[in-house]
């Protein structure tokens, strides 16, 4: 496969485009950020994102071509996300590629979203993770621990049972007056705080399984703010709270390293720019002399480079007709999108 791919990713409320070649060089990568469109909404509104990426995403590809110096005649390629995510958001990335991909008869990559994620940390890269490795997803939408043996080759060993991390975060984040997104505030407040001043929860696996929860850590939370209304440190509040979900999630990590091999630990998704998180996975690397990849923010965050990567390494599995390839919201983890 010849690897100079156009990826675009429209799935949530990040427009996006980037050049990508062989799944390793970003040539661009563009994002458009919506958040001042929702902000005052404490949420993502579907409606909004959907008319939003039909503003934004053909601007997004021209630049994204343009900064790579490049004319989409020079493509290889076109990987778009195909899902899971909002149907309205989308179904504008994927009919854009579609119509790129019969207008310039280039194949056309339909790409899980959540794969995406994970080839993140191939991008810009020097060294990149050998297979297998061990990753820990955690965002907005999703938290989970993948086993990853080959680019096609993946099975979710833990999740969580309620809450993602990254909604914990936000969520936690709104209870403290934050405004959405609330995760990188939080995280900033949290730095001056005590991490021990408050005893929070940390949800133990009863059944050997390594699932997660963090529904009971964030009702923790709100049952403290109310019977300390007056007595608040809300920066002590902050860090006690990022202390529990890091040590959640790290326990599951550890267990998880412990019961297979595997060359690496990688971290992604929005949750993985967490300083907390980053220090304890990078501590305990340290401690057991593990690798560990942390890509930078602008990589872990929803992008296009992702998912362009991503169709690379998956090539032909997720190949697919242009003329037959649909959005699908609910798209599960294990099938190659295609
Ligand atoms: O991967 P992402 O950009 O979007 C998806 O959910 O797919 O992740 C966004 C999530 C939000 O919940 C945001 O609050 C969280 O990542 N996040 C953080 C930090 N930066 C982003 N959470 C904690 N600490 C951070 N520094
Ligand atoms: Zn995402």
């Amino acid at each position: 496969m010849r690897g100079l791919l156009l990826g675009i990713e429209t799935s949530c409320d990040d427009t996006a485009a980037a050049v990508v070649q062989d799944g390793h060089a970003v040539l661009s990568s563009v994002s458009t950020n919506q958040d001042r469109f929702h902000e005052k909404y404490g949420g993502i509104v579907p409606e909004i994102a959907s008319r939003q990426h039909v503003a934004l995403l053909s601007a997004a590809i021209e630049d994204a071509v343009e900064r790579a110096q490049l004319r989409l005649r020079d493509l290889d390629g076109i990987a778009v996300t195909k899902g899971p995510g909002l149907i309205g958001s989308l179904v504008v990335g994927v009919a854009s590629a579609k119509a790129l991909a019969l207008a310039l008869e280039r194949p056309l990559y339909g790409v899980n979203h959540l794969h995406g994620h994970i080839f993140a940390a191939f991008l810009d890269a020097d060294p990149a993770p050998e297979f297998p490795f061990l990753t820990l997803l955690v965002s907005g939408g999703h938290s989970q621990l993948v086993s990853v043996q080959g680019p096609t080759e993946m099975q979710v060993i833990g999740r969580t049972r309620d809450d993602a991390a990254g909604e914990a975060y936000d969520k936690t984040a709104r209870l403290l007056g934050l405004d959405f997104p609330g995760g990188p505030q939080l995280d900033a407040m949290a730095k001056n705080g005590d991490p021990k001043a408050i005893a929070f929860p940390r949800h133990r696996s009863k059944d050997g399984s390594l699932d997660m929860s963090f529904s009971g850590l964030k009702t923790s939370v709100r049952y403290y703010l109310q019977s300390h209304e007056t007595t608040v440190n809300a920066a002590d509040v902050a860090a006690s709270f990022q202390s529990a979900v890091v040590d959640v999630l790290m326990d599951r990590v550890d267990e998880a390293w412990r019961r297979e091999t595997y060359t690496s630990v990688v971290l992604s998704g929005g949750v993985a720019a967490n300083s907390a998180l980053q220090h304890a996975l990078r501590t305990w690397g340290e401690r057991n002399g593990v690798r560990t990849f942390i890509p930078p923010p602008k990589y872990c965050t929803d992008n296009a480079a992702m998912i362009a990567a991503a169709a690379f390494f998956q090539g032909e599995a997720v190949q697919s007709e242009p003329r037959t390839l649909t959005a699908d919201p609910n798209l599960p983890f294990e099938l190659l999108a295609a």
